[in-house]
């Protein structure tokens, strides 16, 4: 049975809420469990989707998964996974399935993972992945739709690569710390979910340099053990809040965040007149006195990550005047437009940007979810419009934000999700 959610708009959201662990670090943590042999603990993993479907692949490779899904504690024992096959069922629900490509490789020197096709957001193929593993001496080849990849070695070796890409440096990172001799990564993604994944393997004994750099050193070492490990918060989530609870005209405190994570959404809010007041580990929105027009442009982290550019979007509908969104990452991340549009947004593609022309009241409609971060940037549009906009097909949603629905009607939302 299919769920939607059922808003009915125009409620200022306020009041505090408490963020989840990072869907984007904890699936490559997950992974990163199989190149210990005694296995790894996380703390603060998120219960979405994700998370679960590839708690079901580490299940197939003969792991022992124990998630107390209430507290976020996962105990992952994968003394006994095996390289068994990654299977079509599993990678079509989750791209980031490729992920296993890296530790299985390290670990077993093979890896059979089905190759994963594009998404509602681009095609988003795997060649610089393919190519670090071959420069660290794996052999790839396409057989019955898997990628199968053997290394009778790994060694050392320099890895440029073309585009940053997230989980290509996860993948590559993972392979290298069991390799033999040193691994250099040139134009390295430095997200904070990669390193986080570099800090969690240097406590299980992995000796890696420059994390968080583009450049970054790797010394293979023979093995690594078991550590606990506790998950960054959510920047996504949170930043998808803040755009909420701006929209709204609300105001309120989000807890368990990293601020440091955020800057330059923030930077963008404040510059948007939101008034939003960083601490420790919480951040405070006040957004009473309406929002002005601004320009994003999406790239690489620290830039204004391309996961908060539909939200975004759907905050600059309320803004009086014309604001401009470019998208750099993916070419096909536009498809929560047409259904802006159906709210009575009045947005405009051309080319790779996208021309709001904001200040318009949205009207409840009938709408669709077509991808994750589509998904919440129609709940936020929802929360603003008069009436009742019903959202399809959010399982959408529920791949990578914990209990939206709950969250937000703590935050004093009226949402449903009713089950079709
Ligand atoms: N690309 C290639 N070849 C490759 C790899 C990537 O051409 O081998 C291209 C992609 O097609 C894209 C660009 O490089 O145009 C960047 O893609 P990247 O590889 O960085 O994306 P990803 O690693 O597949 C992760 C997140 C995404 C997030 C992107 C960008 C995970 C599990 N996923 O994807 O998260 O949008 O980085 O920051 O970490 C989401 O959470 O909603 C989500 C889509």
């Amino acid at each position: 049975m299919l769920d939607k959610l059922v808003i009915q708009g125009g409620k200022r959201l306020t009041g505090d809420v408490r963020m989840s662990g990072a869907k984007n670090a904890a699936l490559p943590l997950i992974a990163a469990s199989i190149l210990s042999e005694d296995g790894l603990e996380l703390e603060n993993v998120p219960d979405v989707t994700d998370v679960r479907t590839l708690l079901k692949a580490m299940e197939r490779l003969g792991a022992i998964v124990e998630f107390q899904a209430e507290t976020g504690k996962l105990n992952l024992t994968t003394s006994n996974v095996r390289p068994d096959e990654i299977p079509y069922d599993i990678v079509r629900k989750m791209r980031a399935s490729v992920l296993l490509m890296g530790p299985l490789l390290g670990r077993f020197r093979e890896a059979h993972v089905y190759t994963p096709g594009g998404c509602a957001i681009g095609a988003r193929p795997i060649n610089e992945h393919i190519h670090a593993f071959q420069k660290l001496g794996a052999d790839h080849r396409i057989e019955s739709g898997f990628a199968i990849l053997r290394a009778p070695k790994l060694r050392g070796t320099q890895i440029l690569f073309d585009r940053v890409t997230v989980t290509g440096t996860e993948n590559a990172i993972m392979a290298a710390v069991m390799a033999e001799g040193e691994t250099v990564i040139e134009h390295a993604a430095n997200e904070p979910e990669v390193v986080d994944l570099c800090n969690c393997l240097i406590k299980m004994g992995a000796k890696i340099n420059g994390v968080g750099n583009s450049r970054i050193t790797i010394k293979g070492v023979r093995s690594l053990h078991r550590i606990s490990h506790r998950v960054i918060p959510d920047r996504i989530e949170a930043g998808t809040y803040l755009m909420a609870i701006a929209a709204s005209g609300g105001n309120g405190t989000l807890f368990a965040v990293n601020p440091e994570h955020l800057r330059i959404p923030i930077e963008k809010l404040v510059e948007a007149g939101v008034t939003v007041i960083p601490g420790k580990d919480s951040i405070s929105i006040e957004a009473a006195h309406g929002v002005h027009p601004v320009d994003v442009e999406t790239s690489p982290y620290p830039g204004f990550p391309t996961d908060l550019q539909a939200q975004f979007m759907a905050l600059m509908t309320q803004a009086e005047g014309v604001s401009f969104v470019k998208e750099t990452i993916f070419e096909n991340r536009f498809q929560h437009v047409q259904e802006l549009n159906r709210l009575g947004a009045r947005l405009k593609i051309d080319g790779n940007r996208v021309i709001i022309r904001g200040g318009t009241t949205l009207q409840g409609a009938e709408v669709m979810a077509t991808d994750l971060r589509a998904s919440a940037s129609l709940v936020i549009a929802g929360l603003t419009a008069s009436g009742t906009t019903n959202i399809h097909h959010i399982y959408h949603l529920d791949r990578g934000y914990h209990n939206f629905e709950g969250k937000l009607q703590s935050l004093g939302a009226d949402i449903a999700r009713i089950s079709e």
